[in-house]
């Protein structure tokens, strides 16, 4: 079972950028939490962190016929990235979206996501540890049964 992880801009600055917002954690130490949750459930993980849009496409597009799903916290595109969004409805990756905070607690710009219709389901609010949960689901919930048929 392979996973891909997506991280959104400004995302490489966790543990400095906002921490009463965003945590503490630095997105390495994100990563090896994600990293040990994959080990445990047997997935294989690929994990990028893109500040364009057009990168975030691109790695979309290029997880076709690798990935079995994706985690995605698209951060500050969530909001308007119909791109994003067209590019998770073409792949056809199951997709759970995620965010370090809550979203819909915060500015109201921040609670419309374009990406959450085309998402099996949003981890929003549980800091880092939304990532392990959604690859938890993923991994030993709807792609397990999906294996299963
Ligand atoms: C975020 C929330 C977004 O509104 C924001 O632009 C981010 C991070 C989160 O993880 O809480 O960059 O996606």
């Amino acid at each position: 079972m392979n996973i891909l992880v997506i991280h959104g801009p400004n995302l490489n600055l966790l543990g400095m950028r906002e921490p009463g917002i965003y945590g503490t954690s630095t997105l390495q130490q994100v990563n090896e939490m994600v990293r040990a949750k994959a080990g445990q459930v047997g997935a294989e993980v690929r994990i990028v962190q893109h500040s364009s849009e057009g990168d975030i496409i691109d790695v979309i597009h290029s997880s076709i016929g690798w990935a079995d799903g994706i985690v995605i916290n698209p951060a500050a595109y969530t909001h308007y990235s119909i791109a994003i969004r067209d590019a998770i409805a073409a792949a056809r990756i199951a997709t759970v979206e995620v965010h370090l905070s809550n979203i819909f607690a915060r500015e109201e710009f921040r609670h419309k996501s374009v990406v959450s219709g085309v998402s099996l389901g949003v981890v929003s609010g549980l800091g880092a540890m939304g990532y392990v949960y959604a690859l938890d689901y993923l991994a030993q919930d709807y792609l397990a049964r999906r294996h299963q048929g």
